[in-house]
């Protein structure tokens, strides 16, 4: 059985069974690897943007019992898989504002798309303001702490019925606003920091932003809020 790490064993475990699964900035393989251990799918594909991960993919598949099943391509995003083998997506590892472009690159092919998981490491809100406007329902999504570091894996189904976009569905997302997570209130904690020294790096460099300035404040204040609600 592959090892693998407990970000990568919440994003296969999200992934739900169906013809086939891409992975998109696949590195190692890892991922396809456990997926077709457990029998979920009956085809793979990975593909990288880069020489060095499409190569160490090649080389983990042609040495486990999988290489008629899982094909890794070499290219951008979405670039090298076709419209007809979008079934369920996986984009792990990366800045949501790349899996952003990844995901608007190829509408033809996104529309087509069953479920997508993503695991953003930056950027949350813009991943799920875009899932709102590309038609994806957010139906759950997952907080996990690895070698000190919260994570967040989003999962989202096509038809799902679109849930309003507001502010908060936007910053926490719709599914742990609703049923909350051990680390909810670590991670409001992780964003209120972040937007601080935002905003301390503004205030400190004497820029003339006030809108932007009276926006973090406001952020701030609802974040705060937001955290003593789930405090108690
Ligand atoms: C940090 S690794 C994450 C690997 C794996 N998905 C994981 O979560 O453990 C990011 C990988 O995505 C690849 N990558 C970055 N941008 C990409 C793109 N636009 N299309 C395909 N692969 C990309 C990189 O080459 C790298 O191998």
């Amino acid at each position: 059985m592959q090892k693998i790490s407990r970000r990568l064993e919440t994003i296969a475990s999200m992934l739900t069974k169906g013809d086939v699964v891409v992975d998109v900035g696949t590195d190692h393989a890892y991922l396809l690897i456990v997926l077709m251990e457990e029998h979920k799918f009956t085809r793979a594909i990975g593909v990288d943007v880069h020489r060095g991960p499409y190569e160490a993919a090649i080389e983990n598949v042609g040495a486990s019992e999988y290489k008629d099943s899982i094909e890794i391509r070499l290219g951008d995003g979405l670039g090298p898989v076709t419209a007809e083998e979008m079934d369920r997506v996986a984009i792990a590892g990366m800045g949501g504002y790349t899996i952003c472009k990844i995901l608007k690159e190829y509408p033809e092919k996104t529309s087509r798309i069953n479920q997508l998981v993503l695991q953003p490491q930056s950027s949350p809100e813009r991943v799920r303001k875009l899932l709102f406007e590309l038609g994806f329902g957010i139906t759950q999504e997952r907080l996990l702490k690895e070698d000190g570091k919260l994570y967040v894996v989003i999962s989202a189904l096509r038809d799902a019925g679109i849930q309003q976009p507001s502010w908060e569905n936007l910053q926490i997302g719709p599914y742990l606003l609703e049923n909350g997570s051990e680390y909810l209130v670590e991670y409001i904690g992780d964003m209120l920091h972040h937007k601080q020294f935002v905003l301390n790096s503004i205030r400190m460099a004497k820029k003339e932003e006030l809108e932007k300035i009276k926006g973090l404040e406001d952020e701030l204040e609802r974040l705060r809020k937001l955290k003593k609600r789930y405090d108690n």
